[in-house]
């Protein structure tokens, strides 16, 4: 098993189940020829998480890490006219280069980019939510703070979702020192029991390489 395997069927479920799609081809290449890092969610990721915003019929959606605004496109695009996704990002010129490839898609007029770093952007959306789908895709040092966050601000039978939760495995070694891994360990440890919330993790492999989502349902009180 190796890269190259995970690459190929990655191609072959976006040659058979997702197809063309020029909007989001013109926002890669728009992040490359920018020089933004190419880490946005494979192309069935990507898909995971538009059904998954038409599964809870989200209207409200926050999305922590925008970069150029492929995953903010693939989301907004199912929003009904009146529905609204905000999106963090903490660099200007990654954000200047998300509104214009999300212009080009046509999903401007839903789609909301703040600007600086996520946690300072929180206070004022206070009155934002509540949410109906988070998505979790910042530094990941801070992934169980957003989460603690969202979980407060998400409706109930709402979901959120964070992406790099598995880091190539180190999730299940208690020994390894890295901070992110450190923070993704600790979040499932505080949800362990945790009634307000039923989740899992689903590990994953593609285009890039082994990681994983953890998805929490947000449980009524
Ligand atoms: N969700 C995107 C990928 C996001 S990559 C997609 O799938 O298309 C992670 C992004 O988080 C980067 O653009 C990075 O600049 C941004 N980021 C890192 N630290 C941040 C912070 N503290 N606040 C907001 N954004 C941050
Ligand atoms: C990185 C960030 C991501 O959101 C991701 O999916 C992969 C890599 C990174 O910061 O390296
Ligand atoms: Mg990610």
């Amino acid at each position: 098993m190796d890269e190259e395997i995970f690459s190929a069927v990655d191609e072959f479920i976006g040659a058979t189940l997702l197809g063309e799609d020029e909007a989001l081809r013109a926002a890669v290449e728009a992040a490359e020829a920018a020089g933004l890092p190419s880490i946005q969610v494979s192309p069935p990721q990507g898909k995971l998480l538009q059904l998954l915003v038409r599964l809870v019929g989200a209207k409200r959606i926050l999305e922590f890490g925008t970069l150029g605004g492929y995953s903010a496109i693939l989301m907004a695009r199912p929003l009904p006219a009146d529905g609204r996704l905000i999106t963090l990002e903490a660099k200007p010129e990654f954000a200047k280069v998300a509104r214009q490839s999300i212009e080009r898609a046509g999903v401007g007029d839903r789609v909301e980019i703040r600007v600086g770093p996520a946690l300072e952007a929180l206070p004022a959306l206070e009155d934002a939510g509540p949410f109906d789908l988070v998505f979790i895709d910042a530094d990941k040092v801070n992934t169980p703070n957003y989460f603690n966050w969202a979980l407060d601000r998400t409706r109930a039978g709402g979901l959120i979702v964070a992406d790099n939760v598995v880091r190539d495995g180190s999730l299940g070694d208690a020994a390894d020192p890295d901070e992110a891994t450190v923070a993704q360990r600790r979040l499932h440890e505080e949800l362990r029991g945790d009634p307000r919330v039923s989740a899992t993790t689903v590990q994953t492999v593609g285009v890039k390489g082994y990681d994983g989502f953890l998805i929490a349902l947000v449980e009524a009180a």
